[in-house]
């Protein structure tokens, strides 16, 4: 059995913080224990959600994308959840979510993974197994702009075994597999201060310049580029090449049609796999 993490430090997440992004941090919360930190974190008065991070050790009833669950166990993974305000209408909104993949994958490359892959639209994986995972929910206000609630999960020292296996119902891996050995200390604290680094001077950066600034990094991370994959969509299935993004972020897909030509269709929900 692999030891458990003691619960969460603030003190050693909040120290990995750099001086510019720190103060972007209004509140930090530690949870021992809790059903989601989405759903801690929605039922605030929205004057307490922009850039406060709520971190559970354990959750009763994570959620993932989908209407699924997502697998929780105690000392073992990071469960986060930021709130964030936009100002005004932006219709860049519906890619935050990959730019958010984009801030993961960044954190996963500086704590020493190679190569972070990210799968449409913002799965992280790592030789083509899920470690993290995100839930992002967007509330918008007529006129004053959205509020939203960054839900990211990290496998970071998942136990391993038939349960897990069976909870996941997916191929998974954990970043304690990955990391350099020299990244010691409490991995979970440390890469959960790092990835809220990266988060922090993303949001600013989304804020500022949109989801263009991050396109070329997602592509470069885009594990389903040129690849055979399926999509499910509205209970039909599309076989095609995965060929990137689109402007708006739609996986695209190119099919081939019966008379040897081909057409490209553009997603915006749905579950891919890889065909092998
Ligand atoms: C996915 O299905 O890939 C998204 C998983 C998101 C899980 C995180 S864990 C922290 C936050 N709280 C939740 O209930 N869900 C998200």
């Amino acid at each position: 059995m692999k030891p458990g993490f003691p619960i969460p430090d603030q003190h050693a997440i909040k120290a990995e913080l750099k001086p510019l992004t720190r103060p972007l941090l209004r509140q930090l919360t530690v949870l021992a224990t809790i059903d989601s930190t989405n759903r801690f974190l929605a039922r605030l008065p929205s004057s307490e959600q922009h850039g406060h991070a709520v971190l559970a050790d354990h959750q009763t009833a994570g959620q993932g994308r989908r209407g699924r669950n997502w697998h929780s166990p105690a000392g073992s993974n990071i469960y986060l959840s930021l709130g964030w305000a936009f100002a005004g209408q932006s219709t860049d909104l519906a890619r935050l979510p990959l730019a958010v993949a984009v801030c993961i994958a960044r954190a996963l490359k500086i704590a020493g993974v190679e190569n972070p892959g990210i799968k449409w639209p913002n799965d992280l994986q790592i030789e083509g197994r899920k470690v993290a995972g995100t839930l992002l929910e967007l509330k918008t206000g007529r006129q004053s702009g959205a509020i939203a609630v960054i839900g990211i999960g990290v496998n970071v020292s998942m136990p391993a075994g038939m349960d897990t296996d069976a909870a996941i119902r997916q191929e998974w891996t954990d970043l304690g597999s990955h990391v350099p050995k020299p990244f010691t200390g409490n991995l979970r604290d440390r890469f959960c201060g790092l990835l809220l680094g990266e988060l922090l001077a993303g949001l600013e950066q989304f804020a500022a310049d949109g989801f263009d600034s991050f396109k070329a990094d997602w592509l470069s991370w885009d594990v389903l580029k040129g690849r055979s994959v399926s999509v499910v969509s509205q209970n039909e299935r599309y076989s095609g090449k995965a060929a990137g993004i689109s402007r708006q972020g739609g996986l695209l897909l190119v099919l081939e049609t019966e008379h040897g030509g081909s057409e490209t269709m553009e997603f915006f929900a749905g579950d891919v796999s890889v065909r092998s």
